[in-house]
């Protein structure tokens, strides 16, 4: 049966807590629900693995929200345009857009790509794990989880280091849910980003960011002012907050099932097919951005008016593809666990094969690194970041054998 209740609130910090037990219940109901998200926005919400594919590919669910967004304005509604913050850019486009935006950066995020930056990746996790090592304790998060993503992204893409904590900051808050501050710190990043794209018109440095200004001065009807401005942010906070919660998500399962952890340590080449299983089992991206039915039509039985939102809850699709008992257990062993992490259909994620590695080399070398790590407080409960659509620990507290010197 297929709920219409309007007094579900999907991504409160309650429902953040629960959230797992709460996708359960919602699923063993049904695989389509009328919910509320953080902001009082009505939403759809898929919380069925098949059905989600289904609706991530609906050639009648669109990703730009424009035509939409001044009904949504009036009622209040923000977050749904998920995007609002960072227009102009293929996240929020539909082909034959879609296809051109994309294509301008995918070669720079292929699988090659990706590996040739592994061993950049492992020599940027010692470096930060010196700094805690001998300490034998941390807060992973602000240590490594957060620095390792924004250094990786930043370099790519040609940001000096001396601002990362401020990119930091802004993507953090930015993908809060709306306030005055989320809403701040958007501008914050988007201002930062333009100046930034002036410098390099004046200096090209020959990181990516160069490359789009020249596709831009180039050939000025592939890439206008705004798309330029869009894809930038749109790197920028995907290819960072989205990889600070798979590693903590990874880590927050490994430190409530040190036997998995244990095996990791003792068997490292485990760990590429381990981070599909951290993918299944707490997806980083907890609801897609919502999509917008441009007609009437049906889904899973429900009548979805044109014009209404709907969205995927990933971290829930993860949990359909076993059944109850086991799709709740975590086996970092498992031979290929299905899940939505990355999405699907064209809006599938471009830098998939860079988190996959990036995932990888920063836990090969963090479990080499801090052996015997437990949480510090065993009794104290993970807390999850106010944030409407990503999902992630906001500090992980940890203890492990110091390094001595
Ligand atoms: C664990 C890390 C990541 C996860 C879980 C993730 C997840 C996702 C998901 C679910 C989507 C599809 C959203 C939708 O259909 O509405 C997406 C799209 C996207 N992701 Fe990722 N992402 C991750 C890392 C990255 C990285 C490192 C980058 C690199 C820059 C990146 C760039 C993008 C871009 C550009 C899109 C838009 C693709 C399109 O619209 O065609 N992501 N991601």
């Amino acid at each position: 049966m297929t709920t219409r209740d309007d007094t579900i609130l999907v991504g409160t910090p309650d429902f953040k807590a629960h959230a797992h037990a709460r996708y359960a219940e919602l699923r063993a109901r049904g695989p389509i629900h009328r919910v509320r998200s953080a902001d009082g926005s009505a939403v759809w919400l898929v919380v069925e693995y098949e059905l989600g594919r289904e609706a991530l590919a609906h050639p009648k669910l669109s990703k730009d929200p424009e035509p939409f967004a001044e009904r949504l304005r009036a009622a209040g509604q923000h977050i749904m345009l998920a995007g609002s913050g960072f227009g102009g850019n293929m996240l929020t486009a539909d082909p034959p857009e879609h296809t051109r935006l994309r294509r301008l950066v995918s070669k720079a995020f292929t699988a090659g790509a990706a590996e040739r930056l592994a061993p950049r990746i492992e020599q940027l996790s010692h470096t930060l794990l010196d700094a805690v090592a001998p300490a034998g304790q941390a807060d992973l998060v602000a240590a490594f989880t957060r620095p390792l993503p924004m250094a990786v992204i930043c370099e790519l893409l040609g940001v000096p280091g001396e601002r990362r904590a401020d990119l930091q900051r802004w993507t953090r808050e930015g993908m809060s849910n709306p306030s005055a501050e989320q809403r701040a710190a958007l501008l914050s990043l988007n201002s930062y980003l333009r100046g930034l794209l002036d410098d390099k018109r004046r200096t090209p440095t020959g990181d990516l960011l160069s490359q789009l200004i020249r596709v831009h001065d180039d050939d000025h009807g592939r890439l206008s002012d705004t798309e330029l401005l869009g894809t930038a942010v749109l790197l920028v906070v995907a290819g960072h907050e989205t990889t600070v919660n798979l590693l903590g998500n990874a880590l927050a399962a490994l430190l409530d099932h040190p036997e998995q952890a244990a095996r990791l340590t003792a068997r490292p080449d485990l760990i590429p097919a381990a981070v599909e299983e951290f993918l299944r089992y707490d997806a980083p991206v907890e609801t897609t951005p919502a999509r917008f039915a441009t007609e009437d039509l049906t889904l899973g039985g429900q009548r979805i008016k044109a014009g209404q939102a709907v969205a995927v809850a990933l971290t829930s699709a993860g949990r359909d593809t076993l059944p109850p008992d086991e799709s709740c257990r975590l086996d970092v062993t498992r031979a290929e666990p299905r899940h939505l992490a990355f999405g699907h259909g064209v809006h599938y994620c471009l830098g998939a094969p860079l988190a996959r590695i990036e995932a990888a080399a920063g836990l090969r070398v963090l479990l080499s690194r801090l052996p015997d790590l437990a949480w510090a407080d065993p009794s104290a409960q993970v807390r999850w970041l106010p944030a409407g659509i990503t999902r992630g620990p906001v500090a992980l507290p940890v203890r492990f054998t110091a390094a001595t010197a």
